[in-house]
């Protein structure tokens, strides 16, 4: 079976008192996620090296970065190399999200190199795809994906593509309280793999994680992880509430 994630994304959200409070509130109930079951918490960089201290004692846990630079080291003021995420033991890092792409101007060559950086330092990008609404509203959102993930992932050999989990993230569902249902999530899903599958073999396509992200919540949860192709969940909102947290990692397959 594929690994299956709960994934939480805290984005640009709580100071370091909160932070803290809200993984001790997630670790608290002592769930342990099941045998391919995997709960990763993306936060801040400030707070990497706290979280990872924490959940590095949790079987099944493990912290991410939201971001990371697309140069290997040097003169990038501001920005932080995937050798430091690296050496603080940070195992997952968020790349291509739509926040990314939209507000700080990241093109797919951006992605694409830090897709490898990643790749190169042990680090499981994350990479997010997923359509605007107006590209929905024209049908047109399986060629827009399979854009995104021809740019980014295209020049990757299998054995690279395996490390890599794919996020979809239907743009018009995040943060709207908007849920893709779950027929258009495993519609999307399912084609992503089809997508992988034409590229890379079909075995290589079951192998890969694809998580949904869109205002998945406690309450919708457990309906979107059991569609066959849906393999857990990137949570931005609902990832801030522990309790509300528990549950999403409750509904893993
Ligand atoms: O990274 C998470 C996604 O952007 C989803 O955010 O759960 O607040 O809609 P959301």
């Amino acid at each position: 079976m594929r690994k299956q994630i709960a994934a939480a994304n805290w984005k640009m959200n709580l100071t370091l008192d909160k932070a803290e409070a809200l993984l001790d509130g997630i670790l608290s109930e002592n769930i342990n996620p099941t045998e391919n079951g995997q709960v990763v918490v993306a936060v801040p960089f400030p707070y990497l090296i706290m979280v990872n201290e924490k959940v590095a004692k949790r079987k099944g846990y493990a912290v991410a970065a939201q971001n990371c630079g697309n140069k290997k080291s040097g003169a990038y003021t501001g920005e932080v190399s995937v050798e430091m995420l690296s050496s603080i033991g940070v195992e997952y890092c968020i790349v291509g999200h739509s926040e990314r792409r939209e507000y700080y101007g990241e093109i797919d060559e951006i992605l694409q190199q830090k897709l490898v950086l990643c790749l190169d330092e042990n680090i499981t990008p994350i990479f997010c795809c997923g359509e605007a609404l107006d590209v929905r509203e024209k049908g047109k959102q399986n060629d827009f994906v399979k854009t995104q993930m021809e740019k980014a992932l295209f020049d990757f050999s299998a054995s690279e593509l395996k490390k890599i989990v794919i996020a979809y993230e239907p743009i018009w569902a995040i943060g709207t309280g908007k849920t893709a249902t779950s027929e258009q999530a495993q519609q999307m899903h399912a084609f992503i793999r089809s997508v992988l599958a034409g590229k890379w073999g079909e075995d290589v396509a079951q192998d890969v994680t694809i998580l949904y992200g869109g205002s998945v919540k406690a309450s919708n949860a457990e309906e979107l992880f059991h569609s066959p192709d849906v393999d857990g969940g990137l949570v931005g909102g609902a990832s801030l509430n522990a309790a509300e947290f528990i549950q999403i990692i409750k509904a893993l397959k």
